[in-house]
């Protein structure tokens, strides 16, 4: 039996960055994000015998898929999370996971959101082929919580709000959003995600952190809901710089931003300057720049790209991989 399913990546406007139980990924706060339903992990998963414990991962081809390979320590954590799956939804046996991006791995996007909420979603399907029954997309999304954090966000769509008690779709009059990264550098980051987890609680700023992320999510859902853009981009501005700074005061401090990171920085800022309107900007924790454009500010957006090209490559939801062009 083989099954192929997909599931997709998504941007925090309001960043999950703390957690509670490293173990569950319970985080401190509550993130608020946007789902990139056309960037995705495809993932397959064929039977390959009934004994236990000779899983395996490898790389899916086929066209459309760009090139990935996985470090050794993710795909012990890829397959650890598949065997928890297994033994939730009652499945024996051996088993080869296939996965892929149809993103590229160096534009600064997230794989892991979209990657543990593809197998979540391709072991549940499996389940289910066996005659086992379905859980529910909330309860799929606390599995994959337990895989990697940002995961269970990607199973609602356009909008996912994920409290310390649990994650939910949220509907709200902005939607078609379109979305870019502007790729400053393709470097692997030196500290992972899921280490910044661990060290910001050392920062001294972490102290409000919880009551800051909360207070800025009910202004940003309330700006979102009066349709105030220029409030969200303000608002979402100061998130990620809340995050960024707990980066740079943990013990041992650490960042993420990179000189070409503050140039896009001050030139989008520029351009809000000048024609009091622009896209919403955020950062993950990595160097790239994330910007989110209105439908009606595709002209923006392309302006936006040929802008930055050829310096520094643009990728947008949109159009696959485009190098400034828009
Ligand atoms: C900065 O979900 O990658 O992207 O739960 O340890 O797998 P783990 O962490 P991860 O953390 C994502 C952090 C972030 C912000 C966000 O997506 O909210």
């Amino acid at each position: 039996m083989k099954i192929e399913v997909s599931a997709p990546s998504n941007i925090a406007l309001i960043k999950y960055m703390g957690k509670i139980d490293t173990a569950g990924n319970r985080p401190t706060n509550s993130s608020f994000s946007f789902t990139l339903d056309e960037l995705r992990t495809f993932v397959e998963i064929e039977k390959t015998g009934d004994k236990e414990g000779q899983d395996d991962w490898q790389p899916l081809s086929g066209p459309g898929f760009a090139p990935f390979e996985m470090s050794e320590n993710g795909k012990i954590r890829f397959l650890r999370h598949f065997q928890s799956l297994k033994k939730e939804l009652g499945l024996n046996g051996s088993y080869v996971v296939r996965s892929a991006n149809n993103f590229p791995s160096d534009c600064g996007l997230a794989s892991s959101a979209s990657s543990f909420a593809a197998l979540t979603l391709a072991v549940s399907k499996l389940a289910q082929e066996s005659g086992r029954e379905t859980p529910s997309r909330f309860e799929l999304a606390e599995v994959s919580r337990k895989g990697s954090g940002s995961s269970c966000r990607s199973f609602f769509a356009p909008w996912a709000l994920w409290t310390p008690t649990g994650i939910r779709p949220l509907d709200l009059p902005v939607q078609n959003l379109r979305h870019s990264v502007v790729v400053v550098t393709s470097a692997k980051k030196k500290v992972s995600s899921s280490e910044a987890h661990r060290r910001v609680v050392t920062s001294p700023l972490f102290t409000g952190r919880p009551e800051r992320a909360e207070a800025r999510l009910a202004d940003l859902l309330a700006a979102f809901r009066e349709k105030d853009w220029e409030q969200a981009y303000q608002i979402c501005w100061s998130e990620f710089w809340d995050m960024h700074a707990l980066f740079e005061t943990s013990k041992p401090a650490f960042g993420y931003i990179e000189p070409g990171t503050i140039e896009v920085l001050q030139t989008i800022r520029e351009i809000w300057q000048s024609e009091k309107d622009g896209p919403i900007v955020t950062m993950d924790a990595g160097a790239n720049v994330h910007l989110l454009f209105r439908d009606n500010q595709t002209e923006l957006q392309k302006k936006i790209h040929s802008f930055f090209h050829p310096k520094y490559s643009c990728f947008s939801s949109g159009a696959m991989t485009t190098s400034g062009q828009g």
